[in-house]
């Protein structure tokens, strides 16, 4: 049996600060602290609805984090406005280290998967919108299990549908909580730093593997 690799969408593959340049033009130099402000909040959200078991979509819980980031910062956007950027999520543009590495991948046979919060039918347009779903076997969304990364509830669900055991799947993600959940139930995990200033949790567990850009990817594989 191959491995599986599961990617994750959000920061992983598709770049959610794609809303900066549509935020520009309503708040200037506010922006950046807008969108970073919008996708912790959307993240807490998740975690916070896994944990009550009160489950809403990630649309959902990206359209409320957005009312919280304009109550915050006091920017009063309309929601035209807001509508509008619901709209840009929905065609967020992928790194531009993304398309050759996994058709590199793809190349090898590899069966790669996009593992996401996000739901299926959002996934599958910001694949599509990217021109890369042609380098996927299939999209699982945690919406199939009306949960959240990281509960570990997700990553076995993920290994069901891929059929292929936990230890002979792979999550490929940016976002440490992300690595740290999968290495939990006993997935192999490789870490996406795409940015040095970002810092991994300092837990007692550690990705399978670091690496800087998704070209890095292939030769840190162990299949
Ligand atoms: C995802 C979140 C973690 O795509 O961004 O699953």
């Amino acid at each position: 049996m191959t491995i599986a690799i599961a990617f994750d969408i959000y920061g992983t593959l598709i770049n959610p600060h794609g809303v900066v340049d549509e935020l520009t033009r309503h708040l200037g130099d506010r922006a950046q602290a807008f969108s970073s402000l919008w996708r912790d909040k959307q993240l807490e959200y998740s975690f916070r609805r896994g944990l009550m078991q009160r489950y809403a979509n990630f649309p959902v819980c990206t359209r409320q984090a957005l009312d919280y980031a304009d109550k915050l910062l006091q920017t009063g956007l309309d929601d035209s406005v807001k509508d509008s950027l619901m709209q840009t999520y929905r065609k967020l543009p992928a790194f531009d280290d993304v398309a050759q590495s996994l058709q590199a991948l793809a190349d090898q046979g590899l069966r790669l998967y996009g593992f996401s919060n996000g739901t299926a039918e959002a996934v599958n347009g910001l694949l599509q919108h990217a021109q890369i779903d042609q380098f996927f076997t299939g999209v699982v969304s945690v919406d199939e299990v009306q949960s959240f990364k990281p509960d570990p509830a997700v990553y076995r669900h993920f290994s069901k549908v891929a059929a292929t055991d936990l230890d002979r799947c792979w999550l490929v993600s940016s976002n440490p909580f992300d690595v740290i959940g999968a290495v939990a139930v006993g997935m192999k995990a490789a870490w996406l730093q795409r940015s040095d200033t970002v810092v991994f949790d300092p837990w007692e567990i550690e990705p399978t593997c670091v690496i800087h850009r998704l070209d890095e990817l292939q030769e840190k594989l162990t299949l």
